[in-house]
């Protein structure tokens, strides 16, 4: 599996040698939250200007936000790879934000939260890039994976393999060594990861235990 470290809990002060400390991950998940969508606020895209001067990794920007179709265009030009919106936060305006995002040559995701059914998705699957599940309530990090997650992991992997599709599949929320595995084996690509990483000192053996959960 891919790992999409969240520096949500890392330490803002000190950004530089925090990035350098997961220099080993392919991925970088930036959780963007803007205090309506949901109650923190976090950054913004300058943050992720800064941040692509520095790192070669791919560029997975999580929008946690109420009005996507304001900061896609920001993201994309700060240096996404692949952005992500909410379908709670779309109003009825998800084929435009889909094509919106692919206008600028950056991947498209949709995440859903705890509460929203994976058959929301099903309309959308076939021009997504990525489907984020949220295995925690979206706001915070350290909190503990929602085990009906699981199941939307497996209807997903299922629909892609029968309907010959390729959008990747990433969790994020409440993932350490035990629900890495549990999420592979239902068959998730991708995991974002916080608190099991910036926990622990050395975030090199984090991300290697993580790869091989
Ligand atoms: C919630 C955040 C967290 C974060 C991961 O909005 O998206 O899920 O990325 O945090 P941990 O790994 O600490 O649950
Ligand atoms: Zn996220």
């Amino acid at each position: 599996m891919i790992i999409a470290p969240s520096f949500l809990t890392a330490d803002f002060a000190d950004l530089d040698s925090e990035i350098n400390s997961i220099q080993f991950a392919k991925w970088l998940h930036f959780d963007v939250m803007d205090g309506r969508f949901v109650p923190k606020y976090t950054y913004n895209e300058e943050i992720v200007k800064r941040i692509k001067r520095i790192s070669s990794q791919f560029f997975d920007i999580h929008l946690m936000i109420e009005t996507p179709e304001k900061a896609i265009v920001g993201y994309a030009s700060a240096g996404a790879d692949l952005i992500t919106f909410h379908l709670e936060a779309t109003n009825n305006n998800t084929d435009n934000l889909i094509k919106l995002v692919k206008s600028l040559n950056v991947q498209c995701g949709i995440s859903i939260k705890p509460k929203t059914s994976v058959e929301n998705l099903v309309p959308y699957l076939a021009a997504l890039d990525l489907v984020l599940i949220m295995s925690v309530e979206p706001g915070q990090g350290g909190q503990k994976y929602i085990s009906e997650s699981t199941n939307k992991i497996q209807f997903l992997a299922k629909y892609r393999r029968i309907h010959k599709l390729n959008y990747k599949i990433e969790v994020d929320g409440g993932i350490n060594l035990e629900t890495a595995k549990i999420v592979r084996e239902a068959g998730a690509d991708i995991i974002v990861v916080g608190s099991y990483i910036f926990g622990r000192k050395d975030r090199k053996a984090a991300i290697k235990e993580l790869e091989n959960a």
